[in-house]
């Protein structure tokens, strides 16, 4: 799986229509959501950051972050993006979710793991004892912040079903064309493998490469999740439905 994100990762920010925007965006967006639910909490871990695109924009609005990935090439380019952003203080590993406190202890005030980087965990057992991982991360009354596709709203089952991915760009001469192709088990529509061509034009010289990449993702479900987050120990969890461009799942680790 890492190798898919070690793939994308010089590509990565071509998928959004101004990767540098949705920093801001997403930055000012978290903070409202962690403003009203742990107002005074200034500390944060991103588990899942890719190439930083909460961490930096969380750091830019005053929150000292610390971030990590399982790839090693998004959490280099990490590291490059968020000195570009002027964010020298956030501390950049690589690091498993599934062994967040073996990897950073804590406690820290938050934790995020966001855009859908949890359904990359393909069971059940990986995604509780990561949720327990983040949670022992926290400190009491501490706040846990995730944020997935709205898998119960997406079609379940069939094969080569064409999703957008974003739009087509132009940067330095050439011509980015994404597109996603999902094809869900046969035996079982809760998990589908995922391509994204990148189709590379050279406007000069009409050279075209295509990229390919390929996960597998978990569709996991809101009632699953949310069960899941009870039963690692989280209190109010709670659904937002807005204030965000994906469903976003809080949890506070009780206070006592
Ligand atoms: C869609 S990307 C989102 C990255 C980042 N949060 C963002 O929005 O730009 C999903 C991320 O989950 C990471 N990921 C998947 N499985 C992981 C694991 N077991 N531990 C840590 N990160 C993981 C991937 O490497 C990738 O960076």
């Amino acid at each position: 799986m890492s190798n898919f994100y070690d793939q994308l990762s010089p590509f990565y920010h071509v998928i959004f229509e101004n990767w540098d925007a949705s920093i801001e965006r997403q930055g000012s967006n978290l903070k409202r959501i962690i403003q009203s639910n742990w107002p005074e909490y200034q500390t944060v871990l991103d588990v899942s950051c890719g190439i930083g695109t909460q961490a930096i924009g969380l750091s830019r609005n005053g929150y000292q972050v610390t971030a990590s990935d399982l790839s090693a090439n998004e959490v280099e380019r990490a590291k490059h993006e968020a000195q570009r952003h002027g964010q020298t203080n956030i501390s950049f590993s690589v690091c498993d979710m599934r062994t967040a406190f073996a990897h950073h202890g804590g406690p820290f005030d938050i934790v995020i793991s966001c855009d859908n980087s949890i359904p990359h965990l393909l069971t059940d057992d990986d995604i509780l004892s990561t949720l327990k991982q983040m949670y022992s991360c926290l400190r009491p009354g501490g706040g846990c912040l995730i944020t997935i596709r709205d898998y119960d709203q997406e079609q379940r089952g069939g094969k080569n079903i064409i999703k957008p991915y974003g739009k087509a760009k132009i940067e330095n001469g050439k011509r980015y064309v994404p597109l996603q192709v999902w094809d869900f088990d046969e035996s079982d529509d809760q998990y589908y493998d995922f391509t994204l061509y990148l189709i590379e034009e050279d406007l000069h010289s009409k050279e075209i490469i295509t990229h390919a990449m390929r996960s597998r993702y978990y569709a996991i479900q809101s009632e699953k999740l949310i069960k899941l987050m009870h039963d690692a120990g989280f209190e109010k969890i709670t659904r937002l439905n807005e204030g965000f461009y994906q469903p976003v799942y809080i949890g506070t680790r009780p206070s006592n």
